[in-house]
This record gives C-alpha cells, sequence and structure tokens, in this order.
C-alpha cells in the first residue's frame, strides 16, 4: 500500500470509487479540477498493486479544513484504509496548522459516523434535507482544536494502530508532492 498526492490522472478511478456509494455529483472532471485549479485542495491516494483503491480530499480555508469527500473501494472496505486516509489529513491539516476539521455526512452513513467519531469528530449542526437525492439531512460535524492535548492523544494511538496494520506506510504524504509541478 502506498500513499500519495492525487493526480489528474488519477480522476477516473478516484470517481469510479466515489460512484459506488450514494452518489454526490462528484465526476472525474470535478475532481480533476480539485487537483489542478483549487489551490486550497489536498487530496490523497492510496495504491495498492498499482490500483487506486481509496481516496480523500480536503480544503485548507484560512484556519480550518474542510474534509469534502473520501471513500474506499467497496473490495477493499474493512481494512483499515479508511482510517489511514483520514489520519493522512488530518497530518495534512496539523502540518497547515489549521485549528480545527468539519465535514458533512449523511445521517444514514453509520460505516463514516464511526469513523469520524473515533477520531474524535462530533455532531455541531444538521443541514436539513441537505441531499438532493433522498432528501437526507447532513450532520455537520467537527473537531476539537487540533492542539489540544486530547486530540493529541488521539491522533497517537490512531497512528499505533495505523503502523500495526501498514508496517513503514507512515510519515505521510509531503506537502511538497501538492505543488504545481509534482502533479
Ligand atoms: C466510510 C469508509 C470510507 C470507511 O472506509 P474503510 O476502509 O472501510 O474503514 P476502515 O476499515 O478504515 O475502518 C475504520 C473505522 O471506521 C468504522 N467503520 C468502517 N466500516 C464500518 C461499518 N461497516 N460499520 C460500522 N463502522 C464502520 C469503524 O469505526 C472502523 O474502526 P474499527 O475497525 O476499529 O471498528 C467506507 O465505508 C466508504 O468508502 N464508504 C462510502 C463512502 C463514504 O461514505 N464516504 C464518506 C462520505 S462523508
Amino acid at each position: 500500500m502506498v500513499l500519495r498526492a492525487m493526480r489528474p490522472a488519477d480522476a477516473a478511478s478516484v470517481a469510479a470509487i466515489a460512484a459506488e456509494t450514494p452518489a454526490e455529483g462528484w465526476t472525474a472532471r470535478a475532481f480533476e479540477r480539485e487537483v489542478t485549479t483549487n489551490a486550497g485542495a489536498r487530496y490523497l491516494v492510496a495504491v495498492e498493486h498499482g490500483a487506486v483503491v481509496g481516496f480523500g480530499g480536503l480544503w485548507l480555508i484560512v484556519d480550518q479544513a474542510h474534509i469534502t469527500n473520501m471513500g474506499v473501494a467497496l473490495s477493499h472496505r474493512g481494512r483499515g484504509i479508511g482510517r489511514l486516509l483520514l489520519y493522512a489529513l488530518f497530518d495534512i491539516a496539523t502540518r497547515a496548522k489549521v485549528d480545527s476539521l468539519t465535514l458533512e455526512v449523511r445521517v444514514s452513513n453509520d460505516p463514516a459516523r464511526a469513523l469520524y467519531t473515533q477520531f474524535g469528530f462530533y455532531e455541531t449542526g444538521r443541514r436539513t434535507a441537505y441531499y438532493r437525492d433522498t432528501g437526507e439531512d447532513a450532520l455537520i460535524m467537527t473537531t476539537e482544536s487540533l492542539i489540544s492535548l486530547p486530540v493529541f492523544q488521539r491522533l497517537q494511538a490512531l497512528r499505533d494502530h495505523i503502523q500495526r496494520d501498514f508496517p513503514g506506510i507512515l510519515p505521510v504524504v509531503a506537502e511538497a508532492e501538492f505543488e504545481t509541478g509534482a502533479n
């Protein structure tokens, strides 16, 4: 397993993974635009045997990071890849010195909510009928400040867990990989 910055050439594989679950309307073109034109976007892919098996991304917005989307190929779920990707996104956010992370998640999305809760996200609000396909509500979830001791300790424990699942995969992706030219 390798983690690296998403490249424009990954867009079709990433969109195929995104399409395996309730559609948020993320096309290959949308992912490509994110990594070519959005300076505040940071997207990662997990690659196994040359194939993209998971992705995750965030936007750096002043002192916050907003997780925009993440997903693991159906065939690869339940192996810790989601935890690995989310940890890597936290690592990027920490190095960018943002204060906290936010995201939106479907109320019915138990796997994602469990994953986010594991990282210390908690519910801070709700957007009624946010998802056009089902009319479902979105929960807004946020973390405590990334420099708080509980967050630090939680991330340390998660890091130990990931080291056991994927020996040698950390430290994660270097910021230079996201710079224009590396893609
Ligand atoms: C959410 C998602 C990314 C998790 O990826 P994954 O690689 O299968 O998850 P992991 O194996 O890393 O599991 C990490 C934690 O997530 C939670 N989790 C994962 N799958 C779960 C499931 N089916 N039911 C309940 N909790 C689950 C657990 O807390 C798990 O920790 P544990 O192994 O200690 O129990 C994956 O289910 C997915 O791609 N879903 C569709 C896309 C999506 O919903 N994205 C989020 C949009 S907001």
